[in-house]
């Protein structure tokens, strides 16, 4: 009774020119392995969960996508959602459905575009944690130890001195400020969130109704799994009525039953073109360059990227992104990396 819930519905801004809304980055093999990001999450989760239990919710412009990258799945696997709403809806309504068809369904949910290259230490940490949630009512994440104050993740407090490997969450702050962060990351007992939770589906259902009462009672009116029409009719009217809001705020900084297992796997989150060059290979002058051949003269610390195999010359050259995508270059400094959702917009706003 394992099942996965595989998010999928993120539009990766910051991967842009890459990824884009119509074709995000967990449907690109950005790693250059040959394989997509979703695809590797998938064979991933495959090694502990069989194929038929792994459940993917996504938006439906993506549905033909993940049908073409993910033959193993069937129709009444994927979820299609009509809006964005972040993954609090989602994972509320995979969790209904799921229960529905097992009622003692053990759950992984994880995002569908983190870098984990040790396989076997993952499945290892998910079985101690579905292990942990068969018999008790608490919800499980995976901690990752911090190495400086990102602002854009969730931090997991422990006691200090826990000698236990499954421990006690005193608190769950969701990206805090700069200064906050910093202050966590000082004291020594914070772990970064991975941002993938294994519960049981009574579990989260349970901390749904607690904590989100309205949102659940929009879910659970009328619920019922149906894999036809009107499934989808059923999704279409409740997703625009719920609230656009992470699990982090709404289930995980409130909830009082909450264990992290430090990871045993190295993981990045990939969310931004500096992460991908800390995970690649690099040159003599820490360059890295992928799907390009590249003469660097005088030039360091730069990812080049291109989506032709380009040949590219750059000369007196620190700390760039360089990413040449068909009818799209980006060349930006790597420290502003964040900047790039925000551009996005504003190149909206000019053309
Ligand atoms: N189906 C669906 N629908 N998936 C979504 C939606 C949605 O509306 N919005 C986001 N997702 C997917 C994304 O594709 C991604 O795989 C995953 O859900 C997490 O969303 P992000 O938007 O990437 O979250 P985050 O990175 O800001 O924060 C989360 O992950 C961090 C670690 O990477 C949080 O859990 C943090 O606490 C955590 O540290
Ligand atoms: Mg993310």
């Amino acid at each position: 009774n394992l099942y996965a819930i595989l998010m999928a519905g993120g539009i990766g801004s910051r991967f842009w020119p890459v990824s884009t809304a119509a074709l995000p980055k967990q449907f690109h093999d950005i790693l250059g392995t040959g394989e997509t990001l979703i695809q590797k999450t998938f064979n991933r989760l495959n090694r502990s969960i069989p194929a038929e239990n792994i459940y993917i919710l996504t938006n439906e412009e993506y549905g033909n996508l993940v049908m073409e990258q993910l033959p193993k799945i069937k129709k009444e696997q994927l979820v299609l959602e009509p809006v964005m709403r972040n993954t609090a809806p989602c994972i509320l309504y995979a969790s209904l459905k799921i229960k529905k068809k097992n009622p003692d369904a053990l759950l992984v949910v994880a995002p569908s575009d983190h870098w984990i290259e040790d396989e076997e230490a993952f499945a290892k940490d998910l079985k101690t944690c579905f292990e942990t949630c068969k018999t008790n009512d608490v919800l499980m994440t995976l901690g990752i130890k911090p190495t400086f104050p990102n602002t854009g993740y969730g931090y997991i407090q422990h006691k200090k001195n826990e000698t236990d490997t499954v421990k006690k969450v005193e608190q769950f702050r969701e990206k805090p400020d700069y200064e906050t962060a910093k202050v966590f990351l000082e004291q020594g007992n914070f772990l970064w969130n991975a941002g993938i939770f294994i519960w049981s589906a009574k579990s989260i259902l349970e901390a749904f109704e607690k904590h989100q009462p309205t949102m659940f009672n929009q879910f659970i009116n009328g619920f019922s799994v149906m894999n036809t029409q009107k499934e989808q009719a059923f999704i279409n009217a409740k997703y625009p009525e719920a609230e656009n809001i992470s699990i982090d705020y709404a289930v995980m900084e409130p909830s009082k039953n909450i264990y992290v297992l430090p990871a045993s796997f190295d993981w990045n989150d990939l969310g931004t073109w500096g992460s991908l060059y800390d995970e690649l290979p690099k040159d003599d002058n820490e360059n890295v360059v992928v799907n390009a051949k590249a003469l660097l003269e005088n030039s360091k610390g730069n990812i080049v990227h291109t989506s032709k195999n380009k040949t590219v010359v750059i000369g007196d050259l620190k700390d760039y992104i360089i990413i040449d995508e068909k009818d799209k270059l980006l060349i930006y400094p790597k420290k502003k990396e964040q900047e790039v959702k925000d551009l996005l917009k504003k190149m909206k706003e000019k053309y």
